[in-house]
């Protein structure tokens, strides 16, 4: 595996690539990587030659007061992880490298960017679409691969590739989770023993949602109750959204069918945690599906 910290040195390693005429893949992260990251590697695998992981925490995608200083960061452990996982080229840029003295363009994508995550985090969906922009940029990979668990920065990056013509396939990787149902996170490792016992109510609260559109409920309302209750019955925990939207965009609906996302977030003790799951409801029932 190489590893690579410089734009031109990037750049360089990735025309030797083209010209024996690989395809290249991009998985972009913040590193503290886990089986949830390391699953993009097979999925890029299966559809691209080359396979580049990128890791850089960046702080553009950080609001004031929140976890960019202490979020967690072991770029060793990180290189072994991905090497072993397969990745062919790990770049990890510095802070001079993605926003140079000067640099000033972002990136806005203001519609979908708006609601749930965007309302808790004004300025979130700003920092991704620049950063994954510049990183598109830097990279032109063939297919880039973002995760299901992040299923609103999934669907802004999904627009801007559309908007600004990028010409990049976007492949969405299934949420990776632990046995007992947690979503698999970097921000995880903030969660004491009892803590993390508690933040199994995420997925508790999503199954609470699944077992209503089950039982052939199809008011949101009733469904976001039913998810909320779960929420609300674990003090460790304190909610921040429990609503069902249309997957495509996040639309709100006045009466479900169709493919669906269930979206709940929650702070835990100290780490704020977000999942979902998406279903396809029909007059045949429901079933768990991907994007
Ligand atoms: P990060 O949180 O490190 O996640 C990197 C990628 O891994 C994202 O596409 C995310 O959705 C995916 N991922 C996280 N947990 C996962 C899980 N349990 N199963 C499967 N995939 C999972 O998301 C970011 O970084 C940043 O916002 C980034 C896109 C890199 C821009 O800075």
């Amino acid at each position: 595996m190489e590893r690579i910290e410089g734009a031109a040195e990037l750049q360089r390693a990735l025309a030797l690539v083209r010209g024996e005429g690989r395809s290249v893949g991009l998985v972009p992260t913040m590193g503290a990587l886990h089986a949830g990251h390391l699953s993009h590697v097979p999925a890029l695998r299966a559809r691209v030659d080359y396979v580049v992981m990128s890791i850089f925490v960046n702080p553009l995608q950080f609001g004031p007061g929140e976890d960019f200083q202490r979020y967690p960061r072991d770029r060793e452990r990180d290189a072994r992880l991905a090497e072993s996982a397969g990745v062919d080229l790990l770049f990890c840029p510095t802070l001079k490298t993605m926003y140079p003295p000067g640099a000033e363009t972002v990136v806005e994508v203001p519609g979908i960017s708006a609601d749930l995550e965007g309302a808790s985090r004004p300025t979130h969906f700003r920092g991704v679409a620049t950063v994954v922009t510049k990183l598109l940029a830097l990279v032109r990979p063939d297919v880039a691969s973002f995760g299901q668990k992040d299923l609103q920065q999934l669907l802004v990056v999904r627009r801007l590739v559309t908007d600004l013509h990028l010409g990049v396939d976007i492949l969405p990787v299934p949420i990776v989770r632990a046995e007992d149902g947690l979503a698999l996170s970097s921000r995880n490792v903030y969660l004491g023993p009892t803590d993390r016992k508690a933040a199994t109510v995420l997925y508790r609260a999503l199954e609470a949602g699944w077992d209503a559109l089950w039982a052939g409920i199809r008011d949101p309302a009733r469904v976001e109750r039913a998810m909320a209750a779960v929420l609300r019955a674990e003090p460790r925990a304190r909610m921040q959204y429990a609503v069902v939207r249309r997957a495509a965009d996040l639309s709100r609906l006045a009466f479900l069918d169709g493919r669906l996302a269930l979206l709940v977030a929650a702070r835990v003790g100290p780490a704020r945690l977000i999942d979902n799951l998406v279903v396809e409801v029909s007059e045949d029932g429901v079933r768990e599906t991907t994007l």
